[in-house]
């Protein structure tokens, strides 16, 4: 989509459909108030009909022939006026994408000045909620039918505003692109397809370069664990490696390693999952996507900070080479592991790529993963949790996420919980069989692998893949993308 901004007052704006936000409970205050004197109270008389409502979430199209540079007018509820925030303009930006994507090409949107996020944070928050809002899933379907919206206006003019709306719409896209990633069916979506797409990004900019280690290699480099993950399944592993160097970093001596699960299909292997729903777990790769599309996005950016980026891609599948519970299995970095659960697959293919990206020189490292059901209890659809072995570095993970609309919630550490995973016979076991506590304990065991230095990671089994629309900006069941404008996010910062 061709996204611009224009210093051009909303009546004038030339589009197929001009949008507006509609506070509740003000009358027609800010701009919405602006255009109604423009139309000779138009929208009141509709407001006294019952025909425009200010309620959250609806939107109304007027036709304004003549009246303003545009035929149509879009008027969305977005709420009480002080509580307007970046999230309630995505959303209002997705429903309006969404009502006219039938039917117009040329959307323009009114930044509104009276409204609390400033202008700059407007811009993005459209632009995230078009572009994110216009995506659909049916990729599929023989006959799916595309959004015409093919170009996107800001009415503003604020200074900086053109470089927001550019960089919302560069993450936006590469977030489209992991979610089209996890939306792709397992039988595509297989390791070896998940390390082309690497290379296919390496070789579309400039200072990356994508390698992906396999079974061998994998085996040589000493991951037992990794190895054992995928030795149940007929379609190898991938260790996929992105590394992103530019010329002149701001801290030469900082690099950010970003490592991603990519189960590209988890059954739980012998610890067999049920049957209901367990096509989802195509999505347990969304880790791995997340981290490989934003790692695309930074090279694009040409952030300058260096990047490491590891996603250990595999299939967890029953069968006769399926490695068993009561296995024990030893990781990269030595240390033994008794495997309790072979559907706790997750953090066993993480220590190997956590060890593989301190291994490679990483300093600051966040790992996100769709790692216990645990974590989607907890915190349901919307938040991710974040664990990590210092505060500090937590707090910048969390701040960004929150920064970028990938919400991000502190969740706890405490080396008392990791008698959790404490095994008779090996140096841990991969799961407990108590009911606590399931997310954190598996931090604890993937803080064993996480070497020196901060480390933070997500759990990100709510948000990543949807069950069912969130009723916001995110419209459909499926990958959402979450993490790649959190990780852009905290590059830009670091980069600072
Ligand atoms: N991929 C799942 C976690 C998951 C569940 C993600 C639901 C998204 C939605 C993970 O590999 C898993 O199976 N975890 C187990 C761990 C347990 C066996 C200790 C879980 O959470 O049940
Ligand atoms: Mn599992
Ligand atoms: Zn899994």
């Amino acid at each position: 989509m061709n996204v611009e901004v224009q210093a051009v007052s909303p009546e004038e704006v030339e589009a197929d459909v001009l949008a507006v936000p509609l506070t509740s409970g003000n009358g027609l205050a800010g701009a919405a108030g602006a255009l109604d004197s423009a139309l000779d109270g138009l929208l009141q008389r509709l407001s006294a009909d019952g025909e425009l409502r200010d309620e959250p979430g609806r939107v109304r199209i007027v036709h304004v022939d003549g009246k303003l540079g545009t035929s149509r007018l879009a008027v969305v509820g977005v709420g009480s006026a002080d509580k307007v925030d970046a999230d309630a303009l995505r959303t209002a930006a997705a429903l309006v994408a969404e009502e006219v994507g039938d039917f117009a090409e040329h959307l323009a949107w009114v930044v509104d000045d009276s409204l609390p996020p400033d202008a700059a944070e407007q811009v993005r928050a459209l632009v995230d909620g078009t572009l994110l809002g216009s995506y659909h899933p049916a990729r599929w379907k023989s006959d799916g039918s595309a959004s015409k919206l093919s170009a996107l206006v800001l009415c503003g003019s604020a200074k900086g505003l053109a470089a927001s709306a550019d960089r919302a719409a560069l993450v936006a896209e590469w977030t489209n692109r992991a979610r089209d990633l996890v939306n792709s069916p397992p039988n595509e979506m297989n390791p070896e397809r998940l390390a082309e797409r690497a290379r296919e990004i390496a070789s579309s900019v400039e200072h990356l370069t994508a390698e992906a280690l396999g079974p061998d290699e994998i085996k040589a480099q000493g991951m037992g664990a990794l190895a054992a993950v995928a030795q149940g399944s007929d379609t190898p592993p991938r260790l996929v490696v992105l590394r992103y160097d530019p010329p002149e970093p701001t801290h030469p001596e900082l690099v950010l390693g970003l490592v991603g699960k990519a189960i590209t299909f988890d059954t739980g292997g012998i610890s067999l999952k049920p049957a209901l729903h367990m096509e989802d777990m195509k999505g347990d790769m969304a880790g791995g996507a997340a981290v490989i599309e934003a790692t695309g996005a930074i090279a694009e950016l040409g952030l300058p900070i260096r990047v490491l980026t590891v996603a250990a891609a595999s299939e967890n599948m029953p069968g006769g080479h399926a490695y068993r519970p009561g296995d024990i299995i030893t990781a990269a970095n030595g240390k033994t592991i008794e495997v309790t659960n072979t559907d706790a697959e997750g953090r066993l293919v993480l220590a190997d790529a956590l060890w593989y990206a301190r291994e490679q020189g990483a300093t600051h490292v966040l790992d996100l993963a769709t790692l216990t059901g645990a974590m989607e209890v907890a915190l349901g659809d919307f938040y991710a949790g974040i664990f990590s072995n210092e505060d500090a570095w937590r707090d910048q993970v969390v701040a960004a996420g929150e920064a970028s609309g990938d919400h991000a919630w502190a969740f706890p550490m405490h080396p008392r919980y990791r008698r959790y995973v404490d095994s008779v016979f090996a140096d841990m076991k991969n799961s407990s069989d108590l009911r606590q506590a399931g997310a954190v304990l598996a931090a604890e065991f993937l803080k064993e692998f996480a070497g020196d230095g901060p480390w933070a990671h997500a759990d990100i089994a709510g948000p990543a893949f949807l069950e069912r629309s969130r009723g916001d900006y995110l419209m459909h069941r499926g990958g959402t993308g979450y993490g790649v404008r959190l990780i852009v996010e905290l590059a830009s910062r670091l980069s600072a």
